[in-house]
C-alpha cells in the first residue's frame, strides 16, 4: 500500500510525516510521531483515553484518519507544558489527585482545555459534562472535577 504524505501542525510546530493510509490520528501521532502522551484505550470511541484537540475542539483520535487531518491542528497532552513549568490543568491534577494511575489523564485534561478555553467558569455539572466521555477506573471523578474547577481558578488568577 502506498504511504499517505500529511503535512499538519501537531502543538504549534508543522510536522510532515508519511504513513499507512488506513492509520486512525491515534496511530499516526503515537507510531509515526513519537508522541505516546495520547493513551490507546478501546480503539472504538468509548473510553476518551485517546482525546485530543483538533482546531481546538475535542475529538477521540482513535475515530479520526490520519489522512482526514490534512492542513490541520493538532494538540496532545505533549504540548500543554510551558517549559519547565506545568499547566495550570496538570498542577491541580497532581495537588487534588485527579490523575492516580495516570492512564485516563492526558485525554481527561484534553477535554477540560477545550472546556476552559470556551467557557473559564464552568459549574461542577459544566465540568462533568464536558469530561463525561472520559471513563476513568480510579479516581471516582470526584477529583478530577475539582482538578478541573480549581484549574479553572488558577487560569482567572493568571490572566488578572
Ligand atoms: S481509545 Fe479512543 S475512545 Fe477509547
Ligand atoms: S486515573 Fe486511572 S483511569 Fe483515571
Amino acid at each position: 500500500m502506498k504511504p499517505h504524505r500529511l503535512a499538519m501542525s501537531v502543538n504549534g510546530e508543522k510536522v510532515e510525516t508519511l504513513f499507512a493510509p488506513y492509520k486512525t490520528l491515534l496511530e499516526v501521532l503515537r507510531e509515526d510521531l513519537a508522541l505516546t502522551g495520547t493513551k490507546h484505550g478501546c480503539e472504538l470511541g468509548e473510553c476518551g483515553a485517546c482525546t485530543v484537540l483538533l482546531d481546538g475542539a475535542p475529538v477521540l483520535s482513535c475515530l479520526v484518519l490520519g489522512m482526514e487531518c490534512e492542513g490541520r491542528s493538532v494538540q496532545t497532552i505533549e504540548g500543554l507544558a510551558r517549559g519547565p513549568d506545568l499547566h495550570p490543568l496538570q498542577a491541580a491534577f497532581a495537588d487534588f489527585g485527579g490523575s492516580q494511575c495516570g492512564y485516563c489523564t492526558p485525554g481527561v485534561i484534553m477535554a477540560a482545555k477545550a472546556l476552559l478555553e470556551t467557557n473559564p467558569s464552568p459549574t461542577r455539572d459544566q465540568i462533568k459534562e464536558a469530561t463525561a466521555g472520559n471513563l476513568c477506573r480510579c479516581t471516582g471523578y470526584q477529583q478530577i472535577v475539582d482538578a478541573v474547577e480549581d484549574a479553572a481558578r488558577r487560569l482567572k488568577e493568571e490572566a488578572r
